[in-house]
């Protein structure tokens, strides 16, 4: 995507050395920063603070990890020490491992002195198949909103999506807002309802961001109102991406997804989910067993905003002795999807769409 003239990617290689730059997603909507990672606690670092996050670009991201582990150390030792460091940065997004999996069994067999040169090269592997999936996302998504524009009958689409499943959340172009932008590209008028997402607001402040980038025409929304725009007509589309989509078809995302997907069925509002096949874990049947990553209380306790004088701070919005939780992602069951939207075309949210579309990966199912 195009940021001020120049084409990005959310993580590149170091035209001068070996480092992986990134841009700083803790400083958007506010300032563009990019930032350089030089060895694996930087990596590890960026998706523990969320420099980078959204579960395809912390996979692409444990991935260059790697290769700045090996560099230093190409034992097996080192090796193993930082997969288990990387897998640990964040539970939830199974691409993390599946990333972490991939270049390990891509390095493993090889001589200590060829494992960096072959971790980098299927990290960028990685990076450009994230970005192949996500186009192709995007394309089987235009489908579904010319059906649905068709069916509207007149009048822009009226999307909406929760927390930030953009090029931010990717390599390049998102999942679900990957349909966004080529609807948009094409000419078929669409208009997004940006869920704030709270606690981390990824939503007001990154999806935002993005689609007022690219000329999306979009409004941000607290959390709470998307149940009384659906009741009033005012939405024709939910679409979010996801974190951990399981075998039979149950959805771990943002926070807050659950209870659109809620308002949605309630309201006859279509619910769609897009997402790349490593974000599939084969493994799991029952979107109860994922791992929901418990963070920070201070990320509900407190909101950041950017003074006057351009400085960013947290502000205090509850009493300082009353307790909090901050569970970040919560699971959808596949019963409550209508549809998803993968790299190889549309399926229902059921075992045996996932099973049709994966045919390698049926007997896990
Ligand atoms: O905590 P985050 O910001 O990493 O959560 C991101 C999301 O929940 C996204 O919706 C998900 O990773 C899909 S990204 C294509």
């Amino acid at each position: 995507m195009r940021v001020d003239g120049t084409a990005y990617r959310t993580i590149w290689p170091a035209a001068d050395g070996p480092a992986v730059e990134i841009i700083d997603q803790t400083k958007l909507p506010h300032s563009f920063e990019t930032l350089r990672l030089t060895g694996l606690d930087d990596a590890a670092h960026a998706i523990t603070a969320m420099q980078v996050r959204g579960a395809p670009l912390i996979g692409a991201t444990a991935a260059y990890g790697l290769w700045l582990a090996l560099r230093v150390d190409p034992s097996d030792v080192s090796l193993n020490r930082a997969c288990e460091t990387l897998i640990a940065t964040r539970p939830t997004a199974v691409n993390l491992c599946w990333a972490v999996e991939a270049v390990r069994a891509a390095v493993a067999g090889l001589p200590p002195g060829e494992r960096a040169d072959a971790a980098f090269a299927k990290a960028g592997e990685i990076c450009d198949a994230d970005v192949a999936m996500n186009r192709a996302i995007g394309e089987h998504g235009l489908a579904l909103f010319r059906e649905l524009h068709a069916a509207k009958g007149g009048g822009p689409l009226n999307v909406l999506t929760h927390c930030n499943a953009g090029w931010l959340a990717t390599v390049d172009w998102g999942t679900a807002l990957a349909p966004i932008y080529m609807a948009h590209d094409a000419g078929l008028p669409v208009h997004v309802w940006v869920d704030e997402t709270r606690p981390r607001n990824q939503g007001a402040a990154l999806t935002a961001w993005e689609l007022g980038r690219h000329g999306v025409p979009h409004t941000v929304i607290a959390d709470n109102a998307g149940g009384l725009l659906m009741r009033q007509g005012r939405v024709d589309l939910c679409i979010t991406g996801t974190d951990r989509v399981t075998a039979r078809g149950d959805v771990a995302n943002k926070i807050g997804t659950y209870l659109k997907a809620l308002a949605a069925r309630a309201n006859g509002v279509p619910f769609h989910v897009a997402l790349p096949g490593p974000t599939i874990d084969w493994s799991l049947s029952d979107g109860d067993a994922i791992p929901i990553e418990e963070r920070a209380g201070r990320e509900v306790s407190h909101i950041p905003g950017r003074t006057d004088d351009g400085e960013i701070r947290d502000v205090r919005i509850t009493p300082p002795d009353s307790p909090v939780a901050n569970p970040a992602f919560d699971v959808t069951p596949a019963e409550l999807v209508d549809g998803f939207v993968t790299e190889r075309g549309r399926c229902s949210a059921s075992a045996e769409g996932l099973a049709a579309l994966y045919p390698e990966h049926a007997s896990a199912a």
